[in-house]
């Protein structure tokens, strides 16, 4: 079955093909980022007109790279949650048209579920149940997956998600934006231990994480260092700041793995590019005795391949949208309707 899969939920335009789940057979993505560079974030009308502009060229790009026709095209899915609602909206009308001009059923995706599909890509072998971390820059999530669509979240973030923290530190620190792959480089030069850095604790639910405490402490390090005129040690700063980051999740992890006895952990999301993110998490896998999965960086950010993975299994699973379908900014992955 050959689904085509259209994601437009933040700053990547990205139009795939992917057969039966697993297979990409076309994966075209038209980032934003250097549009956003100028403001440091990203502008959600901006991305939304930009969205509108590339997207149906992608989708003939897709083709062309697949060496299919339209009409080898069973079914369009396409993330409708969550995501900036005017930039998903602009994915979700074209899925529609889409769907209904080639007569083929329109498959609605959640993001986060996609994120977790792109290790069906990178592991054909891979199948659910597993222990998933998603942390993206909108997202921190303890995922347990008992099957391709029964989700159950076990643990989230209170305040800000990892790589909205890894951005906000990076600009302060003069690096172009989305700056976690550039704090991530600058920490593989640094000494942890040079800053001290809180690892934040959620009263009564130790599978949550709060991020918004060590995102200040770092910032609040930054700017004291500058007023004072007191020369600041980047590399050492990072490595402070991303150690703290991988000390918040890896535990947490941990202790997920042994609540639910899941013997696979499996990663997703951009801030699972992070090095220190990486190594501590491959640890508390050890310990487990669970094996690590994670995807090559290439699937860590957003794409079009993972939302068509996921969407073979939203299919299989009955899941089937009219033109009635909407976008939604917020919605829970366990929790998926429209
Ligand atoms: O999953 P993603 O591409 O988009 C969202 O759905 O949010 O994640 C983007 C996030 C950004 O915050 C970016 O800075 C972060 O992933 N990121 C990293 C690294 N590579 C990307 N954060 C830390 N270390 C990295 N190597
Ligand atoms: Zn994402």
């Amino acid at each position: 079955m050959n689904i085509l899969a259209i994601e437009s939920s933040c700053d990547e335009t990205a139009v795939a093909i992917v057969r039966d789940g697993r297979e990409i057979l076309a994966d075209c993505i038209a980032s934003q980022i250097e549009m956003h560079k100028l403001y440091g974030g990203v502008v959600p009308e901006i991305a939304s007109r930009k969205h509108v502009e590339v997207i149906a060229n992608l989708a003939d790009e897709a083709l062309v790279t697949s060496r299919l026709t339209r009409q080898d095209i069973d079914a369009v899915a396409v993330t409708f949650a969550p995501g900036l609602i005017g930039a998903v909206l602009v994915g979700v009308n074209f899925a529609k048209a889409v769907a209904l001009a080639l007569g083929v059923p329109l498959i609605p995706v959640h993001h986060i579920r996609g994120h977790i599909a792109a290790n069906y890509l990178a592991f054909p072998e891979l199948q659910p149940p597993f222990l998933a971390l998603v942390v993206s820059g909108g997202h921190s999530l303890i995922v347990d997956v008992q099957d391709y669509t029964d989700l159950h979240i076990l643990g989230s973030t209170r305040d800000d998600a990892a790589g909205e923290c890894f951005d906000k530190v990076a600009r302060v620190l003069g690096m172009p934006y989305p700056g976690g792959k550039a704090l991530d480089a600058q920490a593989r030069q640094g000494n942890d231990k040079r800053y001290a850095m809180p690892r934040s604790q959620v009263h009564s639910a130790p599978l949550d994480m709060s991020f918004s405490g060590l995102k200040t402490a770092a910032l609040n390090t930054i700017h004291n260092a500058r007023q004072k005129g007191e020369a600041l040690n980047i590399p050492d700063l990072c490595a402070s700041f991303e150690a703290a980051v991988a000390d918040t999740l890896a535990p947490r992890v941990e202790l997920a793995l042994r609540q639910t006895e899941h013997t696979r952990l499996i990663i997703a999301g951009g801030v699972a590019a992070n090095t220190r993110v990486r190594a501590e998490l491959t640890k508390a896998a050890d310990r487990c005795g669970a094996t690590l999965y994670a995807p090559p960086l290439s699937l860590c950010g957003d794409n079009g391949a993972m939302i068509g993975a996921q969407g073979y299994y939203e299919y299989l699973a009955g899941s089937r949208a009219g033109s009635d379908l909407n976008a939604y900014a917020t919605m829970p992955c366990d929790r998926v309707r429209w």
